[in-house]
């Protein structure tokens, strides 16, 4: 089946997580960040995916900024990290994390070609907002598709139905882009054409779905569609 439709998840994908931190790190008066922000980093992100998924199970859902924030609080704390500017400055930089530097010449080249792009994510519309204004891709995407929309995180399926219901494609027209391994494995169970883009070389998710392909970064993305 021809890819018609181009859908991207958006922290991690897209948008680089681990900035947030390692911004605040080279800051003045930031000595005792600047020795843990890689852990910091790690945590926040280890945290934040997991509060997702055990609210998805529970069915206890709430924006996806509150499990960032609850993410974080658990990161700092591990640390050793009691301050609440510190606390204030990572979250506001979360709202301007810097999409990776093929990002923008790879969703031109996409459009050029005619296809519709979207972002689907667990975050929520104001922070998907926020972020591609302050990137400055906004242009590119048909749509932001929020799980907002459904009160559920990834991977439950009734997101990946979001893309459906937005554009009337079927599964197996969209090329789903995702740099969260277990994120790829689900999409592609759904069905979707599925990519993983493993930046850091880890070992594959065990999971039942496996992706069609695996890049180290989005640079070749146009030519699978
Ligand atoms: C997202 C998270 C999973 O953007 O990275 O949906």
């Amino acid at each position: 089946m021809t890819i018609t439709t181009c859908v991207f998840d958006a922290y991690g994908t897209l948008f680089d997580v681990a900035a947030a931190a390692r911004v605040a790190a080279q800051e003045p008066g930031r000595e005792q960040l600047a020795e843990v922000w890689p852990q910091i980093a790690a945590d926040w992100r280890a945290k934040q995916l997991e509060y997702s998924w055990l609210r998805a199970v529970s069915g206890a859902y709430v924006p996806f900024w509150d499990v960032t924030k609850d993410g974080l609080d658990w990161a700092m704390e591990r640390a050793g990290l009691e301050d609440l500017e510190l606390r204030e400055r990572l979250l506001a930089l979360y709202w301007e994390l810097p999409a990776y530097k093929e990002v923008p010449f790879m969703l031109a080249h996409l459009k050029a070609a005619g296809k519709t792009c979207a972002i689907l994510s667990n975050g929520n519309k104001d922070m998907l907002d926020g972020a591609v204004d302050s990137a400055g891709i906004g242009l590119y995407f048909d749509a932001l598709l929020s799980v907002d929309k459904v009160g559920i995180f990834k991977p439950a399926s009734q997101v990946y139905d979001l893309v459906g219901a937005e554009f009337g494609c079927a599964p197996d027209e969209v090329l789903f882009v995702s740099s969260n391994g277990w994120d790829a494995g689900h999409a592609a169970s759904y069905g979707f054409k599925t990519v993983w883009v493993n930046r850091s070389g880890l070992p594959m998710d065990r999971l039942p779905g496996k992706p069609a392909h695996v890049l180290s970064d989005l640079t070749t993305i146009p030519e699978l569609v």
